[in-house]
């Protein structure tokens, strides 16, 4: 049936283009003047070379719009906004609650979309970054998933090179429980700075771990399975992570850099083969168009060492080349930090150059910012070192777990236990996906946690607070598909907000800006507010009654389905 724009939008491209002669896209947006607009009649014009309004004029009487709207006009130099009428809201918000589905259809032509995120490397502890990564990364395995899309998930952990000389040495020197009882705990920093420690102090040492990385390299079996001990305990507190993290990543997901190690030889033949190669310092290197350095020389993407060993773009360039040519994924997401953005720009523009990587399939580095501590400098802990990632979401769900307390203190303890966690964890997430990716943003426990503006908890508790009509009104929802009963400006306002949700969510989808989808939703909660200030429910008559019900209970669906697709859980009372 599609959304009200989308139904706008398919008129008035008719009608521009009987204008036109040829296919215009409307452009139709929300607007504050009418329910939508469309500006397309100004670029129109000028191209024509006549006056907008004439050109707008013309293309509201080419038009057919009558079921649909109840007013148009044209605004200011040639704006055509548009009214919807009542009952077409009515009837499309009365039939979008039934299926679960919200109005969002499922992809028509699904695709195999690999999505690389997460990613903290062995033997070390996961930083913001990674905490970011793993949390835009999840939304978008939801999002992905939801709309009808296979989702391949792949943390590419960092599980290989030179360091592993050093970790297996001092491994070995602390001896093999001790180090994995260290490790598994989370003690990843301490053991990955002793190491490095004792690396920088003594070239006994250095020369001992540098022999390490030729036996790691050469296949040993001894030294194969301590590296596959350190891997192995830094995973299982990887693991732990996640889970309380609460993101849809489990341990096959778990595809590390060192799962390419067979296919690096092979891709620099590959490349050979196609002329990519050329030899600069010794090592033989891509020098893909357009990326050139400061100096204004060339940059090089590495695939073999002078030594002949591989590095990381040489491990991407495999990768790429299994999930487009393997795999067979038309669309690739990687979650990494802006500063790595030539690093991808460089492998992509590669796998286009090799063949690899073809319309219609596309990459994309799903780029953003860091994450600042109130000083404003990049978040660290208190002593100066690394965050633990555990502790930081302990800290949150613990003072989530006093928020609670005492705003329901009625609450039994299990009930506190959940809803404390839904809320700590899900502030987090709501702190990082509601700000634009691309920006830094400021980690802050008491804002992320306040139930006022736009944080999870208001989200959560205004969702909850929609369930309260429900049970204090002993209604079940009824999802009959009934037309909606609309009157009220404050009905009005909330049936468009509602039946925008699968506009977003396509956005969402094309640009993966999750900040556009949080957005929507406080608001959705907005309008729901000064809907419910102005509309009584449970104590009006029929049709009222039923139709501010199948309100509520749609707002409410949103709400939850908007937030598992950010990660976040929406408990029923709160
Ligand atoms: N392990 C890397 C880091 O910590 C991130 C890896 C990102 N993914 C990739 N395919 N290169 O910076």
């Amino acid at each position: 049936m599609g959304t009200p724009k989308q139904l706008l939008r398919d008129r008035l491209a008719q009608a521009f283009e009987i204008v036109a002669g040829e296919p215009v896209d409307p452009v139709v947006q929300r607007s504050q003047y009418a329910d939508y607009q469309s500006n397309a009649a100004l670029g129109l014009a000028k191209r024509m070379s006549a006056n907008p309004r004439e050109v707008a004029a013309k293309v509201l009487a080419a038009a057919d719009l009558d079921d649909l709207v109840e007013r148009t006009e044209i605004s200011g130099p040639g704006f055509i906004n548009l009214t919807v009428r009542s009952e077409v809201l009515g009837r499309l918000v009365g039939t979008v609650g039934a299926d679960g589905r919200l109005g969002v259809p499922t992809a028509a032509h699904p695709e195999t979309v690999v999505i690389d995120y997460s990613a903290p490397n062995t033997a070390k502890e996961m930083h913001v970054g990674h905490l970011r990564s793993t949390i835009i990364g999840d939304a978008a395995v939801r999002v992905t998933e939801w709309l009808g899309h296979q989702a391949i998930k792949r943390n590419h952990l960092g599980d290989w090179g030179t360091p592993f000389g050093m970790l297996i040495e001092h491994l070995l020197d602390v001896g093999e429980a001790e180090a994995a009882a260290e490790l598994s705990v989370g003690d990843l920093s301490d053991f990955y700075t002793s190491a490095r420690r004792k690396f920088d102090a003594s070239d006994e040492f250095k020369e001992r771990s540098r022999r390490r990385v030729v036996l790691l390299q050469g296949g040993d079996e001894a030294t194969s399975r301590l590296w596959r001990l350190l891997v192995a305990e830094s995973k299982r507190y990887f693991m732990r992570v996640y889970d309380s993290l609460d993101v849809r990543l489990v341990e096959s997901d778990f595809v590390g850099e060192s799962a390419y190690n067979d296919n690096l030889a092979s891709v620099v033949e590959d490349l050979d083969r196609l002329g990519l190669l050329q030899v600069s310092d010794g090592a033989e290197c891509v020098f893909p168009e357009g990326f050139v350095g400061r100096d204004g020389r060339p940059v090089p993407l590495i695939a073999r060492k002078s030594d002949g060993g591989y590095g990381y773009a040489t491990t991407d360039l495999a990768a790429i080349r299994n999930r487009l040519t393997e795999l067979g994924a038309t669309r690739l997401l990687y979650v990494v930090g802006i500063p790595q953005q030539q690093h991808f720009a460089m492998v992509f523009a590669t796998a286009r150059a090799a063949g690899w990587l073809a319309p219609p399939s596309r990459a994309t580095h799903v780029g953003f910012g860091s994450v600042l501590g109130s000083d404003g400098k990049t978040l660290r802990s208190r002593v100066g070192g690394t965050i633990k990632l555990v502790d930081l979401l302990n800290e949150a769900v613990e003072r989530a777990t006093a928020a609670i307390a005492e705003k329901n203190p009625d609450l039994d303890a299990e009930a506190r236990a959940e809803v404390a966690r839904a809320v700590g964890i899900g502030a987090v997430k709501y702190a990082d996906l509601s700000t634009d990716r691309a920006r830094d943003y400021t980690f802050d426990f008491d804002r992320m946690l306040s139930f006022d503006g736009n944080t999870a908890p208001y989200l959560q508790y205004a969702h909850a607070r929609i369930r309260s009509i429900f049970r204090r009104g002993n209604v079940i929802p009824a999802r009959d598909g009934e037309p909606v009963h609309i009157v009220e400006l404050a009905e009005r306002t909330l049936a468009i907000e509602l039946l925008a949700f699968p506009d977003i969510i396509a956005e969402v989808a094309d640009t993966v800006e999750f900040h556009r989808l949080a957005n929507y939703l406080y608001t959705l909660s907005t309008a729901f507010t000064a809907f419910y200030e102005r509309c009584p429910v449970l104590k009006t008559e029929e049709p009222s009654r039923s139709s501010r019900l199948a309100l509520c209970d749609l707002t409410a669906q949103v709400l939850a389905t908007g937030l598992d697709l950010l990660g976040i859980a929406a408990p029923d009372r709160m």
